[in-house]
């Protein structure tokens, strides 16, 4: 790789020979020529701090895909807290191994002043996507999903035509991303993957190396929720108003746990659901402890009409 002329813009191996670039040019040429060589690229944007889940989406990338790249940044403009985005986890060492363990052959790990010039003033392009942003998420943390679809925009931008991972664990935002595509005409296929849990059901999450035991045990008060509310559905349960208590009381047995939303919406619009129609999201968010977790889990109609 040749050395180019600013210092955001080194390359090195890191480990087991994973490129890892700095540069935002030097990454978007790379994609370029291996695009030009005929390869397909898979991207898998994360902000590190990697865990099964995120290596899942790089196997998944690896699988379909002939060179698939790695992004690894903490996008401080996605925080709307400041502690959060001081305390989130960092690991580069740790995460260019599980990148290179799990099939990527290049990493995009940049400064934050290589993706924002002038940091930490406000970039003057913010991208904004109304309808799936709106609610949930998007009403607990305004401005969050401007930063998210700002940084991924510019992710796209440098990566080229592309096929784009992206966790279920964070169903608005991969609802946001996807009309964020479709909208503005982006030469990304984006492939939603399913969300890793540990054993006892907890949802991985960068986050959750946060919790203490005993905040952890609390925590598995969201997956149980949707459980509840899940089994209500499929019991024939039809007013949406009781899944929604059914849910919340899941959450309000643990201490621990303070609830934020536990919702029931429609799939694909992700506007609150009236009827059992369709593809349906129960959404759980909860701040436990030092941290804000989110959960969601999918039910379809058809799964209510078998049981009844
Ligand atoms: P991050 O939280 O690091 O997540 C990166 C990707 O991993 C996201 O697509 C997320 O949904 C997925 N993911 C996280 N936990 C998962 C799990 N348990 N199972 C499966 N997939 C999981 O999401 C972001 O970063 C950022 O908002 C980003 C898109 C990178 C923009 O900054």
């Amino acid at each position: 790789m040749s050395s180019m002329d600013s210092k955001a813009d080194v390359t090195e191996d890191g480990a087991d020979g994973v490129l890892v670039v700095q540069g935002a040019t030097e990454f978007a040429a790379l994609l370029c020529t291996e695009r030009a060589c005929g390869r397909r690229v898979g991207l898998v944007p994360t902000m590190g701090a990697l865990h099964a889940g995120h290596t899942s989406l790089i196997e998944r990338a690896s699988s379909e895909c002939d060179v698939v790249a790695v992004t690894l940044f903490v996008n401080p403009l996605q925080f709307n807290d400041p502690a959060d985005l001081l305390r989130y986890p960092r690991d580069l060492d740790g995460d260019l191994t599980k990148c290179a363990g799990s099939g990527a052959q290049i990493v995009f790990a940049p400064p934050v002043e290589e993706m924002y010039p002038g940091y930490p003033d406000p970039p003057f392009t913010i991208v904004h996507v109304g309808g799936p942003s709106e609610g949930l998420e998007g009403e607990s943390r305004p401005g969050h999903f401007d930063g998210v679809v700002t940084v991924v925009t510019k992710l796209f931008s440098l990566a080229g035509a592309c096929r784009a991972y992206f966790g279920e664990k964070d169903f608005q935002q991969l609802a946001v991303v996807r009309r964020l595509v479709a909208d503005l005409c982006l030469p990304v296929e984006v492939v939603g993957c399913p969300t890793l849990r540990d054993r006892d059901g907890l949802a991985m999450s960068s986050r959750n190396c946060r919790l203490s035991p005993s905040q952890r045990r609390a925590a598995l008060a969201l997956h149980r929720s949707l459980e509840a509310g899940r089994l209500a559905l499929a019991d024939g349960e039809a007013d949406l108003d009781v899944v929604r208590g059914v849910m919340r009381a899941e959450m309000a047995m643990e201490e621990q746990v303070e609830c934020d939303y536990a919702d029931v919406v429609d799939a694909r619009t992700l506007r609150r659901a009236e009827v059992v129609a369709g593809e349906l999201r129960l959404l759980v968010a909860a701040r436990v402890g030092p941290v804000r977790l989110i959960d969601n889990e999918g039910f379809t109609a058809a799964e209510a009409e078998v049981a009844v």
